[in-house]
């Protein structure tokens, strides 16, 4: 199946799809890689890969709703089936949603549906839970408020700080992310606005199927 993966940031959500595929735990194909931010590091890693990348920026496309019809078009160009949101920071707009409906995978750095926005590890310190994690969901209008597809626990510990939290959860992105996408390349997770999962491929004890054991 053939992906587009946006990116905004550093880049190791991209880099553990790429891995996956390397080691064909992933039924996919990066056709390429969009940013809204030239000096992303995601953007340089695809660059070194020779993944086609483009950039959209905010600033050349103004209003919003012409930044949000360029991102459509400049990852519709390449026929992909799927994409995938690997820290793409900006909240994508009817014309992204319209273009790929129910075909937008976001991660998010907590259990949602609690802590969503910007600051999810820090939303939990702040709150005192116990456990968090990542959310694999489908993009919908609102903010990271779309069917979920598939979670990640994580504990919280009493000196865990916002970072080394974020730390332990990409742990589990990285694992979660190119599984979720392995899964839907290969048909055993169909999208919707209520996904579905075949029966088989339902995790049964938290360690099989795609979905990866809590507390690792
Ligand atoms: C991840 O933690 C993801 O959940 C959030 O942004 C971060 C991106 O990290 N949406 P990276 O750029 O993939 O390293």
């Amino acid at each position: 199946m053939d992906i587009v993966v946006l990116v905004s940031g550093r880049g190791s959500n991209l880099r553990a799809i790429v891995e996956a595929i390397d080691e064909g735990r992933c039924a996919a194909r990066i056709v390429g890689v969009v940013s809204d931010r030239r000096s992303a590091p995601a953007l340089q890693f695809a660059e070194e890969r020779h993944i086609p990348t483009r950039v959209v920026h905010p600033r050349e496309h103004s209003p919003r709703e012409a930044w949000d019809a360029a991102l459509a078009e400049a990852v519709g160009a390449w026929g992909a089936e799927l994409v995938v949101l690997a820290g793409f920071m900006r909240i994508v707009g009817p014309a992204m949603i319209a273009a790929f409906p129910w075909r937008i995978v976001n991660v998010h750095p907590a259990l949602l549906p609690s802590f969503p926005g910007s600051d999810g590890p820090a939303q939990a310190i702040a709150a005192g839970v116990r456990i968090s994690g990542c959310t694999v969901h489908l993009v919908d209008a609102g903010v990271d408020t779309g069917p979920i597809l598939a979670q990640a626990a994580v504990p919280v510990r009493g000196d865990d700080t916002v970072e080394s939290l974020h730390r332990r959860i990409q742990r589990q992105e990285h694992r979660l992310l190119p599984s979720v996408v392995d899964a839907i390349a290969r048909g055993w997770m169909r999208l919707g606005a209520s996904p579905t999962v075949a029966p088989a491929h339902e995790p049964s004890d938290g360690s099989t199927g795609f979905v990866s054991p809590p507390f690792v």
